[in-house]
């Protein structure tokens, strides 16, 4: 049985003022949330603590932006996984384009730093996806085979979500057809050991497409990053029908 997996990344936004601000607009709309769905938020490390505080015991699950894959050392600016999961963290995100772009993380350091979130007990979404050059070059399939395969040595699909992050998509209002995300997730589901894996769509998820993307088939949720930031845009998707 595949899980449900709503996730809000909020990239570098928010103070903690704000995630406060945030969750009381947000908390009382879980109240007519399925219980079919998990539903997760990441914040920026500093608001880690706070919004773990407000969140515990409630449906809602922490996830962090990033995991270094040593226990502890000198990697100045790194966060461990014995960090996170102290103060209650249990999803973390791998492997997003943000960070293979701007940061400089390659295939083998994205799959080092999904075991050591497995070691730490941490479930990590890791992202795969291609940029629009790419598509355009008819590249999509071979581009995430190649992903996969480098980032999943060793990795226990047992303890694994998945999300399907087309470059050209983020953040640009530019939706990926809800049909062809359904496509490529199926691809990605029949490379793996284990088809239960949660598999995820994002990329431009609004209020207004939710309904569609949920209807596909191959997809188990999505991780969303402009509409997670208002608790209203964000109730309506975790609130999907
Ligand atoms: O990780 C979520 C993300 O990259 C998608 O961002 O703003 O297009 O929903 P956005």
């Amino acid at each position: 049985m595949r899980k449900i997996v709503i996730a809000g990344n909020w990239k570098m936004y928010k103070t903690q003022a704000e995630t406060t601000e945030f969750l009381q607009g947000f908390m009382p709309e879980l109240e007519k949330t399925p219980e079919d769905r998990e539903v997760v938020i990441c914040p920026p490390f500093t608001a880690l603590d706070a919004i773990s505080r407000s969140l515990h015991g409630s449906l809602v699950q922490l996830g962090a932006q990033n995991i270094h894959w040593e226990d502890n050392g000198a990697f100045t600016g790194e966060v461990a996984g014995s960090m996170l999961s102290e103060i209650g963290v249990r999803y973390v995100i791998v492997g997003h384009s943000e960070r293979r772009q701007y940061f400089g993380e390659t295939d083998e350091s994205v799959n080092k730093r999904l075991l050591s979130a497995q070691r730490h007990g941490l479930i990590p979404i890791l992202c795969v996806g291609e940029t629009k050059q790419q598509r355009d070059a008819g590249e999509t399939e071979s581009i995430i085979t190649n992903q996969l395969e480098k980032d999943l040595v060793n990795v226990d699909q047992q303890r694994l979500v998945i999300a399907y992050e087309p470059i050209w998509a983020i953040g640009t209002g530019d939706t990926c057809e809800s049909s062809e995300a359904n496509r490529v997730i199926g691809l990605i589901r029949s490379q793996l050991s284990n088809a239960d894996v949660t598999i995820q769509y994002g990329g431009s998820v609004k209020p207004d497409n939710i309904d569609e993307i949920m209807a596909q088939p191959e997809i188990d949720g999505v991780l969303v990053g402009g509409a997670s930031l208002q608790p209203a845009s964000f109730a309506r998707i975790v609130n999907y029908q």
